[in-house]
């Protein structure tokens, strides 16, 4: 099975709101994310993740309302698991939902969810969004209590959490890697998919193919990056391009 690039668009959106957070039509300015999720789709993305944050620091409601009206593969919803967001999640049945941690003073998801600790409020939703049809996958650092957790919460993925890797060098991004490795068998054992991401760029990308089982990659901070010198079409195209070497 080919390895799908799941493209995250929230930076687009983040460049919107730089100039436009204070403009209640600020949804119909520039950059719209939702022109640009199309751009990746036609240039070979698999799927769209966008994150709903709590405080809206980027992706507004109406944008993932737009998302899933307008595109032609699929939504990914990353989103804490509170109360407000889920009930969002409900009402816009996205085809996948990925719950992450969030902390409003972090400037990106930091660490994996932690399942073990919430496991009774994870549930609770996890089983709220199975009733509307959305798969669920668990975003967790790779640790073989969270996978097990992963499993008992019956969700059909979890994504890797890749930023401890990406942001290793030397004798630890090898641990980092091996960590990867042995997660990705273990949830397979399991009976779990996989995907991975955070942190993941054109650089280090290769390297993760030694990971196994994967099935989607989900890239967002490297890929807008690179748009603004190659455009958004050309800067899918060389990520998809990547991915479709990954051979485990
Ligand atoms: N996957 C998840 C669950 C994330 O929270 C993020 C960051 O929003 C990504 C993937 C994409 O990370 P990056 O922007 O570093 O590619």
């Amino acid at each position: 099975m080919p390895l799908r690039l799941g493209v995250n668009i929230d930076h687009a959106a983040t460049l919107r709101q730089a100039r436009y957070a204070r403009d209640p039509e600020s949804i119909l300015v520039e950059p719209d994310p939702v022109a640009a999720a199309l751009i990746a789709e036609k240039a070979g993305a698999n799927g769209i993740t966008a994150h709903l944050r709590e405080d809206r620091r980027h992706i507004q409601d109406r944008d993932i309302l737009r998302l899933k009206e307008s595109l032609q593969t699929k939504l990914n919803l990353e989103m804490g698991n509170a109360p407000e967001i889920v009930a969002i999640a409900l009402q816009v049945r996205a085809h996948d939902a990925c719950l992450v941690p969030e902390n409003r003073n972090e400037v990106t998801t930091e660490g994996g969810l932690d399942c073990l600790t919430h496991y009774a409020a994870l549930n609770a939703t996890i089983g709220q969004l199975h009733a509307v049809g959305t798969v669920v996958s668990l975003f967790i650092d790779p640790d073989p209590d969270q996978i097990q957790a992963a499993r008992d919460l019956k969700a059909e993925y979890i994504e890797l959490h890749t930023g401890a890797f990406a942001n290793a060098t030397g004798d630890t991004r090898a641990q980092e890697l091996k960590r990867l490795i042995e997660s990705a068998k273990l949830a397979h054992q399991l009976g779990l998919r996989v995907n991975a991401g955070h942190g993941l760029n054109y650089q280090n990308v290769r390297e993760l193919f030694a990971v196994p089982h994967l099935e989607e990659l989900n890239i967002g901070h490297a890929i807008i990056s690179r748009a603004l010198t190659t455009g958004l079409a050309t800067a899918v195209k060389e990520m998809k391009a990547l991915c479709e070497e990954y051979r485990l």
